[in-house]
């Protein structure tokens, strides 16, 4: 079983997919870190130095590439499902799950982890919030897409975990 955590950018992905993977018994993947590991660069540098298009065909290449493990939770950055046929590739060769969280929540979380996100590294605090709130608009329609959805706040391994049995 392979599956794909996607969300806006601080939803949880990466937390929540490490946990996962350990209750599962699944590998864990983070599409980022396989970026900057094929690049031997960071995510910011690599944003920085050839630009977004880049960034996003380089995005796509790994996800279509990667060696998956046959049992693996999939983070996947903010942007990812948004991008090409993406989310297509994603709901045909695994699970999607949606962490939805609101746009103040996302706020709140990123103000910590924003310096590593180039897309709102330099803004301030009222910035993000409508820049949260605009992209989450214009993404939403992508990460609707997912085969299932759950609430970001207050999430635990268990309880997706849960959801997944009763599909399953
Ligand atoms: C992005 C999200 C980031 C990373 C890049 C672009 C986005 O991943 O892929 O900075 O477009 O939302 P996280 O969602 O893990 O922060």
């Amino acid at each position: 079983m392979r599956i794909f955590l996607i969300g806006f950018m601080g939803c949880g992905k990466t937390t929540l997919g490490k946990k996962l993977a350990q209750k599962m018994g699944f590998s864990f993947i983070d599409l980022d870190h396989e970026l900057e590991r094929a690049t031997g660069t960071t995510v910011s540098e690599y944003f920085s130095e050839k630009g977004e298009e880049a960034f996003r065909s380089l995005e796509k290449e790994i996800l279509n590439t990667l060696p998956y493990p046959t049992n693996c939770i999939v983070s996947t950055g903010g942007g990812t499902p948004c991008f090409f046929d993406n989310m297509e590739f994603m709901n045909r060769s695994g699970i999607t799950i949606y962490i939805e969280m609101p746009p103040a929540a996302l706020a709140k979380r990123l103000e910590y982890g924003k310096h590593k996100r180039p897309l709102i590294a330099n803004m301030d605090e009222g910035e993000m919030i409508t820049f949260i709130e605009n992209k989450l608009a214009e993404r939403n329609p992508f990460y609707k897409r997912s085969f299932l959805r759950v609430n970001g706040v207050g999430i635990t391994p268990a309880k997706v975990k849960n959801e997944l049995f009763q599909v399953f």
